[in-house]
C-alpha cells in the first residue's frame, strides 16, 4: 500500500474525480481544461498503479468497477478534507483572494453586480466571473457543477441543492404614460384581457409568474410580440406597442422617467423572491463561502428599495409554484 500511496498523484486523482462525477472522458476534458488523451493516459496511469481496473465501459456508456467507486469516496472525502485545510489556512491569513464564478439569471444582472461592487471593494484579490443566461442553461450549469454560486427565480424542485430564499423580486405592470390606464388606481386584473402585451421569452421566470397569475384571474392578454431581453421590453412599451409586466430591478434607473408609467393592477406587484443555491455535495470556497454571506446581509437591507414608491395594498405573494 505504501508505495500505491507513492506512486499516486494529487493531478490524477483530481481527474479521476471528475471523470468518475461525468463518466465520460470528454466531459471530464472539457471541464477540467485538458485534453482527452491527456484525461485518458492519466486515467490508464491510475488503474496500472492500482492494478484494477477503474472504469468499465459498456457500450457507448461509462461505469465506475467496485474499486473505482471506493476510489471516488476516497477522492470526495480527500479533496474535502483538503479544502476545509485551504479555508483555514486562508481564514488564519486573513485573506480573501481567488475566483469566484457566479451563475445569474437574466434578470438577476440588475442587482447581482453591485453586490459585486462593494464585495469587491472589500476583498480586491477575488476575481469575478459571471454567467448571465436564462433558466434552462443555468440549471444545465448547476447539474454540470460549473459555477460556484447560482441565482434563479426559482429553484429546481429536486433536493440535491441547498437553497436559501433572499430579496424580494416585485414584478410590475408597466405602460406607456400616455395608455388609458395610466394614473387610474385599483385596477381590476380582467380590466386588462384582450390588451396588447410584450413578452419575455418561454422559460422565463417573470413570463411563468405573469401568466400563471393571469391565468388563475380568467384573465386572457393579447400577446403581441416576444422579446428575449428586458431592455428590449421597456423600449417597446415606451414606443407604445403595448403593456408588460417586468420585475421593478429591471426599473431602477428610470424610477423618475416619463417614458413609463407604472399600472397599479389589482394582485400587483407580484411578490416573487430570488434564490441563492449550490449543489448539495458541494465545499464550497471560502471566496464563495464569503460572497454567499455577503448577499445575503447586504440584499436583506436592498429588498425594501425596491419596494419603495410600489403600491403595495393589494400586492401578492407569488410563490412560483405553477
Ligand atoms: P427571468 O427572471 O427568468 O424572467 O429573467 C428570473 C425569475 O424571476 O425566475
Amino acid at each position: 500500500m505504501v508505495s500505491l500511496i507513492k506512486q499516486l498523484t494529487l493531478h490524477q486523482l483530481r481527474i479521476y474525480q471528475e471523470v468518475a462525477r461525468c463518466l465520460s472522458i470528454t466531459r471530464a476534458a472539457e471541464n477540467l481544461h485538458l485534453t482527452q488523451p491527456t484525461v485518458s493516459i492519466q486515467m490508464k496511469q491510475l488503474a496500472e498503479h492500482i492494478g484494477l481496473p477503474l472504469l468499465e465501459q459498456v457500450g457507448k456508456r461509462l461505469y465506475l468497477t467496485e474499486v473505482g467507486r471506493e476510489l471516488l469516496g476516497v477522492c470526495r472525502q480527500l479533496f474535502d478534507d483538503l479544502a476545509k485545510f485551504e479555508m483555514l489556512v486562508s481564514d488564519l491569513q486573513g485573506v480573501k483572494t481567488g475566483q469566484l464564478h457566479l451563475g445569474v439569471i437574466t434578470t438577476a444582472k440588475y442587482f447581482i453586480p453591485r453586490l459585486l461592487g462593494a464585495f469587491c471593494e472589500r476583498y480586491p484579490g477575488v476575481d469575478v466571473v459571471m454567467k448571465v443566461t436564462n433558466r434552462q442553461r443555468l440549471l444545465q450549469r448547476l447539474e454540470s457543477n460549473e459555477d460556484d454560486l447560482y441565482v434563479l427565480g426559482e429553484p429546481p424542485d429536486h433536493d440535491n441543492v441547498w437553497v436559501e430564499r433572499f430579496m424580494v423580486n416585485p414584478l410590475v405592470v408597466i405602460a406607456p404614460p400616455t395608455h388609458v390606464l395610466a394614473g387610474q388606481s385599483s385596477i381590476p386584473v380582467t380590466r386588462l384581457a384582450g390588451e396588447a402585451f410584450l413578452m419575455r421569452e418561454q422559460g422565463s421566470g417573470t413570463r411563468r409568474a405573469m401568466e400563471s397569475y393571469f391565468r388563475e384571474h380568467g384573465c386572457s392578454i393579447r400577446v403581441r410580440m416576444e422579446l428575449g431581453s428586458n431592455e428590449a421590453i421597456k423600449q417597446a412599451v415606451a414606443g407604445g406597442l403595448g403593456l408588460a409586466v417586468l420585475s421593478a430591478h429591471t426599473l431602477a434607473l428610470e424610477k423618475n422617467t416619463d417614458e413609463l408609467a407604472m399600472l397599479d393592477v389589482e394582485g400587483f406587484p407580484l411578490l416573487r423572491h430570488w434564490h441563492v443555491m449550490y449543489p448539495r455535495e458541494k465545499r464550497l470556497s471560502v471566496v464563495a463561502r464569503s460572497f454567499l454571506d455577503f448577499l445575503l446581509q447586504e440584499s436583506a437591507g436592498l429588498g425594501g428599495q425596491y419596494l419603495a414608491g410600489l403600491p403595495l395594498s393589494h400586492s401578492r405573494e407569488n410563490t412560483g409554484n405553477h
